[in-house]
This record gives structure tokens, C-alpha cells and sequence, in this order.
């Protein structure tokens, strides 16, 4: 029977692990704890590997293959964690799921509703019995530019969703899609940063996109702009972004990803440190909006990625054609 080592497996993932594996007819060796050369043993024995958002650096890779591994899957649509390269130079096939976009959509909405609505200051306000109507003028979305950059499925489910609110719309893109053109224009950056009074990013963790928001394209944008960041902490500047919310350069922003939150997301840090100082000053701020990369955290995304991961696997290891591969045939 099949066997396929499940790394970081969270409590409220384990039951359906348990019934997919079932289901599909796969043996698994699920662990909490996320893949180190310490914990190889977990591995034992399996042909496949299931991880999720942690480091899977070369010397793992080579560890995992000689014991026999033959497929790395990540439940996760971004697979920068994963030394990818090299996994292909060592012949291991690695996979990524492109679980249902509408999450992470919904939750950029949202968080956009939020940032021009002042939802933060209004219900920390509410909790202290403050029902004031002091700095909580919003604006309507219907009436302004909304900027989407990167228009996968995620960018444009975000699209779709925007479409009813009656806002204009645009799209940056290096590939542009028909289905798009029907509610967006695409335009070149430049333009984005100039006319949009609202910019929110859906675009992968790539060297073209490391600081795409940076001191020099702020400069650019709108002044009071509202800037939304659901995708990866390593597209904005973060210095950058918060002397720009200082000096009032951006109005507003909405995180639920930050460079470098890999050590702290998902963790309890209540009685710690997170010796995390942009984190602090950021989180501070009463038109920033943070939350802890939970825009993908729903009950039926977290079903996809587990049966698609799952089946991912299954695929190399039957040695079927797998469109899930992101390192090459
Ligand atoms: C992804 O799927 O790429 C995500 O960002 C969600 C992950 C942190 C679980």
C-alpha cells in the first residue's frame, strides 16, 4: 500500500487526513511537527511527502530521496518554501493545489470593506464604550479605483467580487485574460500606482515581485491610497510602507502577510517576545489592519488542500501525468 509522510499536520486538519487517506486507499504517517533532518523517521517507510508552509531546504530533499521519496507536495498554492530546483535536479516531482479561490477572494473584500470603512478603530472603539463619531468617516467603494495586481484565480475571483460593488477596476498582469477584459482594463503598473485609490496584490513570491510596493512606487501612488496584502509578505517594503502610513502617503492597509512572519504565524506568542519591531509599530497603527495569514482558512479550503495534495501524490507515484507539478515533466 501507498504511504505518504504528512508533515505539520494541524488538530483540526487530522480527521480529515484520517478520511481522504481512507477514502483514496493510502496508508499515512501524520506528524505535528514540521519536516527537519531530525525527524526523518517520519518519512520511513513512505514513497510521498505532504508539507504546508515550512522550509524544505536541498539537504532534505537529498535526505528524503535517499530513503526513497519519490513526490513533495505542499498544501499550499505558493511553493517558494520548497527548494524546488533542486528538487528537480535530483528527479523528485513537487506540487503545489490551488485550493478554492473564493477564500482568500472573500477575505480580501473584506479586509478592503474594513480598511475604507475605519472597521478597526470602530469596533476597539465600541469595546471601550467610545460611540463616537470622531475619525470614523468612511468612503464608498462604489465610487472608487480599485487596482488588482497579479489576476490568477485568486486576483480575479477578487475581480468578480468587486464587479458588484460598481467600482473601476483595474489589472495588472504579465498574462491577461479575456474573462478579465469583461470587468477590468488592463494597465501597466505606472498606471495602477497613479490612478488607483485602492491597490490590493495577488501575485506569487517571485524575485519581479520582491518589493513591488517600495519608497519608489509609493511616491508614486495617490496620496491617502488604501493598499491590501493577502499574498506574501516579501511584495512590500515594509519599512517603506510604514514611513509612507507615518507621513500619510498611504490612508490605510489591510496585512495578513508581512515579511519575515514565518517564525511567529500560527504560533502563541502571548507571553513572549515576537522581537518582530515593524510587526509592533504596524499593528499599532489604528488604519492598519493585520491579521495572521488566515485569508486561506476555511472549512472547504482546507478540504481541498488536503484531497488535492493527497492526490497529487497519488498521481506521481502512479506515474500518471500530474497538472499540479510545478517543477517541470
Ligand atoms: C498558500 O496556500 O499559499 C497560503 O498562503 C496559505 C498557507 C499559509 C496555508
Amino acid at each position: 500500500m501507498m504511504k505518504i509522510a504528512v508533515y505539520s499536520c494541524r488538530e483540526d486538519e487530522r480527521e480529515l487526513f484520517e478520511a481522504y487517506g481512507r477514502q483514496m486507499g493510502v496508508a499515512l504517517s501524520v506528524t505535528e511537527e514540521k519536516p527537519s533532518l531530525e525527524n526523518l523517521d517520519v518519512a520511513r517507510g513512505c514513497q510521498a511527502v505532504c508539507v504546508i508552509t515550512t522550509p524544505v531546504p536541498a539537504e532534505l530533499l537529498d535526505a528524503w530521496k535517499e530513503m526513497g521519496i519519490r513526490a513533495v507536495s505542499t498544501r499550499t498554492v505558493g511553493y517558494e518554501h520548497v527548494d524546488w530546483k533542486h528538487a528537480r535536479e535530483i528527479g523528485i516531482p513537487v506540487s503545489n493545489v490551488s485550493y478554492t479561490p473564493h477564500t482568500v477572494a472573500e477575505y480580501t473584500v473584506m479586509a478592503m470593506l474594513m480598511a475604507v470603512r475605519r472597521m478597526k478603530t470602530i469596533v476597539t472603539r465600541y469595546q471601550v464604550q467610545d460611540y463616537s463619531l470622531l475619525k470614523v468617516r468612511g468612503r464608498e467603494l462604489c465610487r472608487m479605483t480599485v487596482g488588482v495586481v497579479g489576476t490568477g484565480q485568486i486576483g480575479e475571483t477578487v475581480i468578480r467580487n468587486l464587479s458588484g460593488f460598481g467600482c473601476r477596476i483595474l489589472a495588472n498582469d504579465v498574462c491577461e485574460k479575456e474573462a478579465v477584459k469583461e470587468l477590468a482594463a488592463y494597465t501597466d503598473l505606472e498606471t495602477i500606482w497613479r490612478e488607483c485609490d485602492i491597490v490590493t496584490f495577488h501575485t506569487p513570491a517571485l524575485p519581479e515581485t520582491y518589493h513591488l510596493v517600495s519608497r519608489e512606487s509609493l511616491a508614486k501612488m495617490k496620496p491617502g491610497v488604501v493598499l491590501i496584502n493577502m499574498a506574501r509578505g516579501s511584495i512590500i517594503d515594509t519599512e517603506a510602507l510604514i514611513e509612507a502610513l507615518e507621513s500619510g502617503q498611504v490612508g490605510a492597509a489591510a496585512l495578513d502577510v508581512l515579511e519575515d512572519e514565518g517564525r511567529i504565524y500560527y504560533q502563541d506568542y502571548k507571553y513572549d517576545l515576537t522581537r518582530n519591531h515593524d510587526m509592533a509599530v504596524l499593528s499599532g497603527m489604528p488604519n492598519v489592519l493585520m491579521t495572521p495569514h488566515t485569508a486561506f482558512f476555511t472549512d472547504e479550503a482546507v478540504g481541498d488542500m488536503i484531497r488535492y495534495s493527497l492526490e497529487s501524490c497519488i498521481a506521481e507515484l502512479e506515474g500518471r501525468p500530474n497538472p499540479r507539478r510545478v517543477n517541470g515533466r
